[in-house]
């Protein structure tokens, strides 16, 4: 997947997340290709400013149309099926359901906003879709666009080691994950589950998924009234006490 990033500060993905860990892996393995876009080097003035004064008055700055534009513009053409994404408070709530959809895509255009916001005629020039991490205003796109890029790229074959630790993930059937222990057995007087030493898979898949509704029910009902349930799965939730239709505790 190739993504390309506009933003004012090519700095924050030269050198830090993108290139740590399994991202950086991805990177260096070709398995998505980064191209970060300047969009100051398409101002055009002599102070290369890229924000202005909103008209109409009131607080704070906005990003002008014309570098970020012009920015989009020089994109090669190309690079298969792709999508231009605005990072902004007011777009769609990202979320795994998202992230999949993201990753059918052979290319992301990452248009990074700062300031108080983007002159609107961007959106309706070059943005296909606005996309919101969440309901809390960041300084700008930058920490957004990199949160995208790292759901999404888990979700390409071949960047996580086993492809099937994506597909089992949180969210994927729309339940929190059940808890995960490691050596040692004992560790300051709490002990691993009896059942995980057991080596009865069965047993040890049955108390995961109880575990995994357990958790759900508790935390976030909302998804609860969401996941993708079966009979059995009703069956252990009103045996752990929670009514599966209200999506929340009897
Ligand atoms: N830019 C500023 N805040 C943001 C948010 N919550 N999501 C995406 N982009 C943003």
């Amino acid at each position: 997947m190739k993504i390309d990033i506009l933003t004012i500060f090519p700095e924050i993905f030269q050198s830090g997340y993108l290139q740590t860990g399994i991202l950086g892996k991805a990177i260096q393995r070709n398995l998505i290709n980064i191209n970060v876009v300047n969009i100051r080097d398409f101002a055009d003035d002599p102070h290369r400013s890229t924000d202005d004064r909103p008209y109409g008055g009131g607080e704070g700055m906005v990003m002008k149309p014309e570098p970020v534009v012009k920015a989009v513009e020089s994109l090669d053409k190309g690079g298969g099926k792709s999508i231009k994404v605005l990072m902004s408070p007011q777009g769609e709530k990202f979320d795994q359901a998202l992230a999949w959809q993201l990753a059918k895509y052979d290319r992301l255009v990452l248009i990074c906003g700062r300031y108080e916001g983007v002159d609107e005629r961007v959106k309706e020039l070059c943005v296909d879709k606005e996309i919101s991490i969440g309901d809390y205003v960041l300084s700008g796109g930058e920490l957004a666009a990199l949160v995208v890029i790292d759901a999404v790229a888990r979700l390409i074959p071949g960047v996580l080691g086993n492809y099937d630790s994506a597909v089992e993930d949180s969210f994927k059937d729309g339940l929190l994950e059940h808890p995960h222990y490691t050596r040692p057995r004992v560790f300051r007087g709490k002990s691993v589950p009896d059942v995980l030493l057991s080596g009865d898979h069965e047993k040890i898949r049955l108390w995961r998924r109880k575990e995994a509704l357990r958790r759900t029910a508790l935390r976030r009902p909302d998804l609860l009234a969401r996941a993708r349930l079966d009979e059995k799965d009703r069956k252990m939730l009103k045996d752990l006490g929670f009514e599966v239709n209200l999506g929340g505790k009897n």
